[in-house]
């Protein structure tokens, strides 16, 4: 296993503030009763709900990460949300190019590019890229030059600093919500390939890969413990009480 893997909660849209802020003390009363944390924990509400979560979350060592985010940081752009007021209102990690708002907002690989330049530009503020090929690519066995288009793409112009963090998520779009994860085995692949494009594109920045699609707490072991990955990306199961026990439990037990 990695040293200290990364476990990020996507909590989507599926909370009500009073609900996040539930979710969010029993995250806060789960990390209490443990003196010792072999992992990272993050979680990202809904944008309306960062606020009164950060408020349950400040003192303790949990942190917090938004689900998307606008490439200005100010300006007449009604509805979006600016990297820098993310920061300011305690986020470290904002998630970036999430298969859903590629699908459902039409966000494509250039404005993804530029929101990972944005949130490179704010100290302290890391970008989580997601990536992951659709159920054709992965039928029709392309799914590896699809992957690398796609990191290309995304990063195109990013110019991270020397050691700047930098979280890279594979997240297949045929696993996510579906309750077929990808193989430990067949991720590893991947890893693999985003390492190699990391290293080349992407030279000085500090590379974390996660994995994330129908990760639960049954399988969780199975994609960090093997020592590949840096952590994962959870969505589902982060938001349902009873399942973020058990996966807590089974995080702890690494
Ligand atoms: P899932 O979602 O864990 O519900 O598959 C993962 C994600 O969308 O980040």
């Amino acid at each position: 296993m990695k040293k200290n893997p990364l476990v990020i909660a996507n909590w989507k849209m599926k909370l009500m503030p009073s609900e996040a802020i539930q979710l969010a003390r029993l995250y806060v009363r789960f990390q209490r009763g443990r003196k010792e944390h072999p992992f990272t924990f993050a979680m990202c509400p809904s944008s309306e709900s960062i606020a009164v979560v950060y408020n349950v979350i400040r003192s303790s060592s949990l942190r917090l990460g938004a689900q998307n985010c606008f490439w200005e940081n100010a300006g007449a752009y009604t509805g979006e949300t600016s990297p820098a007021t993310l920061r300011a209102l305690g986020c470290t990690y904002c998630i970036v190019g999430h298969s859903e708002r590629r699908q459902y907002l039409g966000e494509t690989d250039d404005m993804i590019a530029k929101k990972i330049s944005a949130i490179l530009a704010i100290p302290g503020l890391i970008p989580v890229v997601c990536i992951g090929e659709n159920a054709s690519h992965r039928k029709n066995n392309t799914y590896r030059p699809f992957l690398k288009a796609q990191l290309a793409a995304c990063f195109h112009c990013a110019k991270p600093r020397k050691g700047q963090a930098i979280v890279i998520a594979y997240e297949p779009v045929w696993a996510i919500g579906t309750g077929r994860p990808n193989t430990p085995k067949d991720c590893a692949e991947i890893y693999e390939l985003i390492r190699s494009f990391a290293a080349q594109a992407l030279p000085y920045a500090r590379i974390s890969v996660l994995y994330g699609g129908s990760v639960t707490a049954e399988n969780i072991h199975s994609f960090i413990s093997n020592g590949v990955s840096d952590g994962c990306l959870i969505g589902g199961a982060s938001v349902i009480h009873k399942e973020f026990s058990a996966l807590y439990r089974a995080l702890s037990r690494l």
